[in-house]
């Protein structure tokens, strides 16, 4: 039989990332956040002085092997790994986030990603996050979610992370970045950021975290049922 693959897609700051570990934690299997594996290739051209915005130069990096990202797990939690170093608390910088959405537009970028991923979802239980999951990296998922909220709300949850740090970016500024980023998701020609025909939209902007994760669970009975 078929491992169970989960996908989830949706745009930033919606949420994805905290409530696909507490889907996977419930279900007890492995969960991999894709976004962190971009954000390493990212992280990896600004260390070398390279502008994200020069595929050249980034994709050179890639195809020689000078960014090498992979993950392993330590007790269930994913640690991301780029040429060997753990980068899980680097990656997680507003720049890497940026770099990440410019370099994960380049084609030899996107190959060695979505080629690693499946390799990592072959053969075992799992859920996945990120932009094309349901649409190019697991076109055959057992579930496919696409889980959003309107960018006020997106915004809102970026600027209370920010205050925890004692950052006061403005909130206009917070939405503006949002905005931002969907468009740069949206609109690339390469596996652009949309939902999966076959996907089940969920809107969590008046939605608490845990009503989020029951909603994915229950879907997932609701396939469980009707096979
Ligand atoms: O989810 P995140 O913010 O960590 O992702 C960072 C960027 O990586 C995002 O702006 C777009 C890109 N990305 C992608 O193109 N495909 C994925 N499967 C995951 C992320």
């Amino acid at each position: 039989m078929k491992p169970l693959t989960i996908a989830i897609d949706g745009p930033v700051g919606a949420g994805k990332s905290t409530i696909s570990d507490a889907v996977a934690k419930r279900l007890g299997i492995l969960h991999l956040d894709t976004g962190a594996m971009y954000r390493a290739v990212g992280l990896c051209a600004m260390e070398r002085g390279i502008d994200p915005r020069d595929e050249e130069k980034v994709s050179e990096l890639c195809v020689a092997g000078g960014a090498r990202v992979d993950v392993r797990y330590d007790g269930g939690r994913q640690i991301t790994l780029l040429n060997g170093r753990d980068v899980s608390r680097e990656i997680r910088t507003q720049e890497a986030g940026q770099a990440a959405s410019t370099v994960s537009r380049y084609a030899a970028v996107r190959r060695m990603m979505v080629r690693r991923q499946q390799e990592l979802a072959a053969g075992q239980a799992m859920l996945l996050d990120g932009r094309d999951i349901g649409t190019v990296v697991l076109p055959d998922a057992t579930l496919k979610i696409f889980l959003t909220a309107s960018p006020e709300v997106r915004a809102k949850r970026r600027m209370l992370q920010l205050r925890e740090k004692g950052d006061e970016t403005p909130f206009e500024e917070i939405l503006e970045e949002v905005n931002a980023r969907d468009r740069q998701d949206m609109n690339r020609p390469l596996d652009p950021l949309r939902q999966a025909e076959d996907a089940v939209r969920i809107d969590a902007s008046d939605m608490s975290f845990d009503a989020a994760v029951q909603a994915i669970i229950d879907q997932l009975e609701v396939r469980h049922d009707a096979e």
